[in-house]
């Protein structure tokens, strides 16, 4: 969820919503803001998008200089108007991030005591305890801190109380929260971007950090209660809105434009001579390195597990990729010369933050791959390598997959140079295919109208597999992830030599059958079981290059032909025709290609 609040000297009203639109990356199942006129506390909130909101807002409009807001990706109670944020209990309006885990207990004691729900969420726990606080006599920041004293779990929230217009209350534990300094006006906000066009003065709250905020000051007290000063930060944030550049969905644009950021991101590690590898700040020494732990979430952990096989055969360092959500809670245990490296697009991802978390204390060093250098992944990492995809705004990731992949690959192959497992000849070949990689990227996208044919014949289907071998099976995870996310056709990846172990039994002439194939050493092999497929009756969909479909063409019912790269380069080109496949199927059947059900661009609860 992402969670705002402005003291200011004009209506708040559209500073939240505009604040909202650039938090919408964090949810989009229902939005609201509260807003204090004279002393009246007032709200409003709309099930949907933000668009919904702003629209009742023209209807019904809110005025006063201050205001929460919130957009909200539903965890407990499901995203209808009364379970909406800013939730209210008499005097006090609340809006939260996170999960208040012993929310049951207090709401049971409240309970007890006469007091009445009205939603399901633990949000709403929050607001009437704070007001039960104030009905007991205290003043609503004693009312505030003693709710806050009894709260556990990962969360920020921000206070706002009728009868105050110049009181804010903020807080942040597990989950990120920053201050926006103007000019006589204070902001709060989910991350810094969200400020973006009122301020680029941000102080990052720490861990248990509480904050009294008024117009002409900010009083800051950390976990102890003592008062603290914490550094006010210039941020370089980029205030234009992104537009979709002439394109019908922010996705298309994002898939279009790939190969004009990963030149960008390879330019910007390479050494001017374009022969080596320089990485930002102290860089890293593989010769230090015996083992790598790398940990993300969805399409960022299909980066992970492409950069393990590259990491592995290349470098001969031995990588371990797990997903954040179970990594951080295995104890995994970490030998000594173990980087940890946490791959993330918008470095807010929850589970993954946690996992970085836990590796503070254990890992010789904290790497982060991610595309906003001010996120807290970033800010937690002892080294945060930026991958230059640009702002990413359709939830299913595109072009900040293949940059993750672009930055990966890079370090893979400093690693491989720097432990002598390839010469500087060898390295210098290699970075030469991945300068002339953009240029095949754009041959790749204007075959872009065989995949839409493709793509007609695959919106039929209720059930479609994906298989790859090697460097193409994490390509074929992120290919059925991609389809699952945006098109809701159920699909699912599998290494091509697990198919006989059990999924073989799916195969009839209903499931299409993709195959992603580049004309490699494991050609024979995928191409044996795809046979084994064929066999069946299975319906393929070979996506290959002029060699592959010359060799191996025979029987496959569709096919998608791609230019031929360097066998390292492949994930990176063939994610391409993963992801058109996904786009062109999801407009095939009519859905949301921006912003699909259920999900959100990131998932910052737990
Ligand atoms: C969400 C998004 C996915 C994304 C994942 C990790 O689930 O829907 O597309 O891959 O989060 O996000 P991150 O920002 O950490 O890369």
């Amino acid at each position: 969820c992402g969670i705002v609040g402005v003291l200011g000297k004009h209506e708040a009203a559209p500073l939240l919503v505009e604040a909202l639109k650039r938090l919408e990356y964090r949810g989009y199942d229902s939005a609201g803001i509260a807003t204090v006129n004279e002393g009246a506390l007032e709200r409003r909130r709309a099930v949907g998008k933000l668009v919904n909101l702003s629209d009742l807002l023209v209807h019904e409009p809110l005025v006063g200089k201050a205001g929460i807001g919130h957009t909200r990706w539903a965890t407990h109670g499901a995203p209808t108007e009364v379970n909406a944020h800013p939730h209210r209990a008499g005097s006090v309006a609340v809006v939260h991030n996170g999960i208040i885990e012993n929310y049951r207990e207090l709401r049971a004691e409240l309970a007890e005591q006469g007091i009445k729900f009205v939603t399901e969420t633990d949000t709403e726990t929050v607001a009437l305890l704070t007001q039960h606080h104030i009905a007991q006599g205290k003043s609503p920041v004693e009312a505030a801190m003693a709710t806050l004293d009894r709260l556990n779990g990962a969360f920020a929230l921000v206070f706002l109380f009728e009868g105050e217009d110049d009181l804010l209350i903020a807080t942040r534990k597990g989950s990120p929260l920053a201050i926006g300094h103007g000019d006589g006006e204070v902001y709060v906000g989910s991350d810094a971007i969200a400020l973006g066009p009122l301020t680029d003065r941000i102080t990052y709250l720490d861990e248990g950090d509480r904050a009294v905020l008024t117009r002409s000051k900010i009083e800051i007290r950390d976990e102890t209660g003592a008062v603290v000063e914490r550094p006010v930060k210039k941020i370089r944030i980029d205030a234009a809105r992104v537009d979709k550049g002439g394109h019908k969905h922010f996705m298309a644009k994002e898939i279009a434009e790939q190969p004009t950021v990963l030149a960008e991101a390879i330019r910007s590690y390479l050494t001017p001579d374009g022969k080596g590898i320089a990485l930002p700040g102290d860089g890293i020494d593989f010769t230090a390195v015996d083992r790598l732990t790398m940990v993300a979430c969805g399409t960022a952990s299909y980066a992970c597990l492409t950069a393990k096989y590259w990491f592995e055969q290349y470098a001969r360092i031995p990588v371990d990729v797990d997903i954040a959500s179970e990594f951080r809670y295995r104890e995994p245990p970490i030998p000594a010369r173990t980087t940890a490296l946490f791959v993330s697009q918008s470095g807010e991802t929850a589970d993954t933050l946690a996992a970085l978390r836990y590796c503070q204390r254990k890992a010789e060093r904290i790497v982060s791959v991610v595309n906003v250098p001010e996120s807290s992944i970033a800010r937690e990492s002892d080294l945060a390598l930026p991958i230059h995809a640009g702002v990413e705004v359709g939830v299913a990731s595109t072009k900040a997959f293949t940059c993750q992949l672009v930055v990966l690959l890079l370090l893979a192959l400093k690693a491989a140079s720097d432990r002598e497992e390839i010469t500087a000849e060898e390295l210098a070949a290699h970075l030469a295919d991945l300068r002339a990689l953009p240029g095949v990227l754009n041959a790749a996208l204007d075959r872009g109208k065989d995949v839409r044919k493709v793509a007609r014949k695959l919106a039929e289907a209720r059930d479609v597999l994906f298989l790859g071998r090697g460097l193409m099976y994490p390509l074929a995870l992120e290919g059925a992830l991609k389809l699952k996310e945006i098109s809701y056709i159920h699909a699912e990846a599998y290494a091509s030599g697990e198919l006989k172990h059990g999924p073989i039994a799916l195969i009839d002439k209903t499931v299409p059958v993709v195959v992603m194939a580049p004309r490699d050493a494991l050609f024979d092999k995928t191409v044996s079981n795809m046979q084994e497929v064929m066999a069946r009756g299975g319906k393929v969909v070979l996506v290959t290059d002029a060699e592959g479909l010359r060799d191996a063409g025979d029987g496959v019912w569709q096919q998608i032909t791609l230019p031929s790269v360097a066998p390292i380069l492949t994930p990176i080109l063939y994610a391409l025709p993963a992801q058109q496949l996904a786009y062109h199927t999801a407009i095939a059947k009519g859905t949301d290609v921006d912003q699909p059900r259920n999900l959100a661009k990131s998932v910052t609860v737990e």
